[in-house]
């Protein structure tokens, strides 16, 4: 698929997508291939990925020629040879100059991104915290994600994931901000993909409630004191009324 649009030019970012399920009951392991060009960008190149049910395993940085296994643990345990990546993406290629040609260099569907930004853990002001910018369903393949503090970008500690495939062949991707909750401090996550008019900015600030100060308890207390003050007396005027009644109804009876 090849795609057009009017402010930007011509892109023609192809897919060539190959997945290999080895499937072992109730696990899916899954093999990405995915090369492409993005004209408009002058850019080329893949990603090569592997997930076990949905989740990346380890991607090969193609420049490094290095295996980055997710989680660090994973490597101790086993290895890959981040070379074999380097024949997937030569055939990968081949493949996408060969579905050019057939599809006539049409257009593809342009998806943009749905945006969600949200907090690794409960946020208590002064603990550290990771704020996650979760980017979905967009297509194709070429995005900027981007944080923003206090309306100031912010590149230190950021940490992005590779793309991951969709079962609809839309993408995904994670970025990372790791922050420390300060009450006044505001974050957005800024995206920009062609399939937005323009950059999309996802505000963030900790919902934290506003310390109680001490007039505030004061006035509370001195509230409380007051409506107890009232029904006791509403309460004693009650009774002294009740009795009042009771002994007229026992002064009148036995006439
Ligand atoms: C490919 O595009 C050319 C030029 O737009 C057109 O003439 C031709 O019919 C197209 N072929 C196919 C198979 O769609
Ligand atoms: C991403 O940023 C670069 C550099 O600012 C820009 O050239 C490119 O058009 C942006 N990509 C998108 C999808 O907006």
């Amino acid at each position: 698929p090849a795609a057009m649009a009017g402010g930007w030019g011509v892109l023609l970012a192809l897919l060539a997508l190959q997945g290999t399920g080895a499937v072992k009951v109730g696990n899916v392991m899954l093999q990405v291939d995915l090369y492409q060009r993005a004209e408009s960008l002058q850019q080329e190149g893949g990603q090569y990925l592997f997930s076990f049910d949905g989740d990346e395993m380890f991607h090969v940085d193609l420049q490094k020629m290095e295996t980055r296994w997710r989680l660090p643990e994973f490597g101790q345990f086993t290895s890959f040879k981040a070379q074999a990546a380097m024949q997937h993406m030569a055939a990968e290629k081949q493949h996408m100059e060969l579905l050019m040609l057939r599809s006539n260099r049409s257009q593809g569907t342009i998806e943009p991104p749905e945006v969600t930004v949200f907090s690794e853990d409960p946020v208590e002001l002064g603990d550290p915290n990771v704020l996650i910018c979760y980017v979905d369903k967009f297509w194709p393949s070429v995005i900027n994600i981007t944080w923003l503090k206090n309306g100031q970008e912010v590149v230190d500690g950021v940490f992005e994931t590779v793309y991951y495939l969709r079962e609809d062949d839309t993408f995904r991707k994670f970025s990372y901000l790791p922050f420390v909750p300060t009450r006044g401090d505001y974050y957005d996550c800024r995206v920009e993909h062609w399939g937005l008019p323009k950059a999309l900015l996802k505000h963030w600030e900790p919902q934290v409630p506003l310390p109680v100060s001490e007039s505030t308890e004061t006035l509370v207390c001195a509230l409380g004191l007051a409506v107890g003050i009232v029904g006791i007396i509403a309460g004693t005027v009650l009774i002294i009324k009740a009795m009042k009644m009771n002994s007229g109804r026992n002064a009148r009876g036995p006439l």
